[in-house]
């Protein structure tokens, strides 16, 4: 019986994606319709507290030793600075990053590190403003592009945007993006586009493949394999024009990295997952509401794990999405 987040196929799981929100403040085309989901509601919602102490078993009886904030939105959740830091207070210390949209980010960045956020990551699908507001049907991009340089000057390194290409929207967009982040300090990655919207509207033909990415990236410049091995990382990195800057693509349907996968997930409302993709999720909530102890927490979190599946299945015959929706999960 082993201590360790293990599955039956060897994974060990020391990376947990907590996400603190199912609510967002932008309205992506591919994630969300305009008039946003049907929230939880609040009394479903982990408090502080219970977060923290979810996290504090994660971390020292399971083994995790990274964490990620998610959403939704992760800036809307209230006392977010104190949940940073008390997961920063944790011994061992885990590494504690987050992945956000960014708006409200330049006030903020210099208190989430101050609280002990290592790093952080910034999705951004454009850099031409009437475009950024066509996707995320808010116009906001200035405030983005402030956020992700007061995160860069508050030490949260390295900054990493995420993009999601798509087809006939900002697919001609990938090289200006790259040169953005290289003139910026930031780490670009490109994602495929996964079947995870609220909408159920993916289709594969629409999704931009990593081998598309690559070639429209080398018309400008000269991508070679970094040298470095990826791990668990989803990210696979190219250096660019001899290095050191890199930029990353994240090839989750056309080259799955689900053999080598170190990830557990939690819900804003409790619910552990044990693959972005699972068809079922296990209630945290519930025990530890009726006062289960941290032991028989972490034997529900361990048994979740072992019935992980081998993976994602988007390009099997008969895949069916996940019924909650990227947001509602953390990505
Ligand atoms: P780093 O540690 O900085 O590399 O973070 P990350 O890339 O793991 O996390 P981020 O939240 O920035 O996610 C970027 C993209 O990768 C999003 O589209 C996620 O949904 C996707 N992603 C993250 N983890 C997994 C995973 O375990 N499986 C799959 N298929 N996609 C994932
Ligand atoms: N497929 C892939 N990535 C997605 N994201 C949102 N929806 C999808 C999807 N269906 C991205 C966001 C953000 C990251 C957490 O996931 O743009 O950068
Ligand atoms: Fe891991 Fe599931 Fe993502 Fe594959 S799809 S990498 S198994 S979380």
């Amino acid at each position: 019986d082993s201590p360790l987040l293990v599955d039956r196929f060897g994974r060990v799981a020391t990376d947990l994606r907590v996400s603190l929100t199912d609510r967002c403040n932008l309205r992506c085309t591919y994630c969300m319709p305009a008039e946003g989901l049907d929230w939880l509601p609040k009394s479903e919602v982990l408090s502080n507290d219970e977060l923290t102490r979810l996290i504090r078993i994660a971390v020292t009886r399971l083994g995790v030793t990274n964490i990620r904030f998610t959403g939704g939105e992760p800036l809307l959740r209230r006392g977010l600075d104190e949940v940073i830091a008390a997961t920063a207070a944790l011994d061992p210390r885990p590494r504690i990053s987050m992945t956000t949209n960014g708006i409200g980010l330049s006030r903020r960045a210099a208190s989430l590190a101050e609280a002990g956020l290592d790093r952080i990551n910034v999705s951004l699908d454009t850099v031409d403003s009437a475009r950024f507001e066509t996707i995320t049907r808010r116009d906001r991009l200035a405030d983005v592009i402030a956020g992700m340089a007061a995160a860069r000057d508050a030490g949260l390194s390295p900054v990493k945007v995420n993009t999601v290409l798509m087809r006939g929207v900002n697919a001609d967009e990938a090289v200006g993006l790259l040169r953005f982040c290289l003139d910026n300090g930031y780490e670009l990655r490109f994602i495929e586009q996964m079947p995870l919207d609220a909408q159920h509207g993916w289709d594969r033909g629409s999704m931009v493949t990593a081998t598309e990415i690559l070639d429209s990236l080398r018309t400008a410049f000269r991508l070679t394999s970094e040298p470095v091995a990826r791990g668990g990382a989803p990210a696979e990195r190219w250096l660019v024009d001899g290095g050191p800057a890199v930029v990353g693509i994240i090839a989750s349907v056309t080259r799955p990295f689900c053999a080598a996968c170190d990830r557990t997930r939690l819900t804003a409302d409790g619910q552990l997952r044990n693959c972005l993709f699972s068809r079922t999720e296990t209630d945290l909530r519930a025990p530890l509401r009726a006062g289960a102890d941290d032991e028989a927490i972490a034997d529900l979190w361990r048994s979740t794990m072992w019935a992980k599946a081998a993976g994602h299945g988007i390009n099997d015959a008969g895949f069916e999405q996940p019924d909650r929706p990227m947001s509602a999960i953390g990505g």
